[in-house]
């Protein structure tokens, strides 16, 4: 049973022109899709989904953290298709805090479409779940996502040094964190 309540699944959030749902088996070939990407998962704490094996265990383990409510992971639908996934991981109700991840496939990179869907996320730590703080990490070289999660707010708190070994390399992480009083929607 899901410890903040949320019954048998997270529930639908909705972004600016477009969904976050909870995932289904249906969504394999669209994660895999996704996810098989060395370019997407090169700063992420994800190996490539390179089998349909692979890709059902994620999904497994995506369904385990939501009932241990450790970690949320929604699908960003756009017009009828999953383009990408938003995080919540990491859930810590003691300390009020969880970790802040986001993803989009290849294709749908610079188009503006995660600062339309992450928005909702971070509404519901602070609303529902009641949280206090977002953290997130974010290697130094992903541009890209450092420039998201600055332009909604989030506050540059240090650098981890040579914290991760992932895909062949060593990485470092900078760390940022967002607080609920800080929250104002971009
Ligand atoms: C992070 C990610 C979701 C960003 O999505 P995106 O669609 O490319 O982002 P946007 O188009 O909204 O761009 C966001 C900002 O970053 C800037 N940006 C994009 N690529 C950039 C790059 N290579 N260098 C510098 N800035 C960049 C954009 O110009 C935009 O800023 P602006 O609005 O001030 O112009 C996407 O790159 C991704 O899925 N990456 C792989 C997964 C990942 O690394 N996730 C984060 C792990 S913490």
């Amino acid at each position: 049973m899901n410890p903040d309540e949320l019954g048998a699944r997270l529930p639908s959030l909705e972004g600016e022109g477009l969904q976050l749902r909870w995932l289904i088996g249906r969504d394999l070939p669209a994660l895999e899709s996704i996810f098989s990407d060395r370019d997407v998962v090169r700063y992420m704490a994800t190996e490539p989904l390179d089998t349909r094996a692979a890709s059902e265990c994620y999904l497994q383990s995506i369904r385990e953290g939501f009932l241990e409510g450790s970690l949320y992971q929604w699908g960003i639908e756009r017009a009828g298709q999953i383009v990408g996934t938003c995080t919540l991981a990491a859930i810590d109700r003691d300390n009020r805090c969880a970790e802040i991840g986001f993803a989009l496939g290849r294709q749908h990179w610079g188009r503006g479409l995660v600062l339309r869907a992450v928005p909702a996320v971070i509404d519901f730590a602070f609303g529902r779940l009641k949280l206090h703080r977002l953290g997130a990490d974010v290697d130094p070289r992903n541009s890209a996502s450092i420039r998201v999660l600055e332009k909604l707010g989030f506050q540059r708190e240090g650098l981890r040094r040579e914290c991760y070994f992932h895909l062949g390399e060593i990485q470092d992480a900078l760390l940022f964190g967002l607080l609920q009083r800080d929250w104002c929607r971009p």
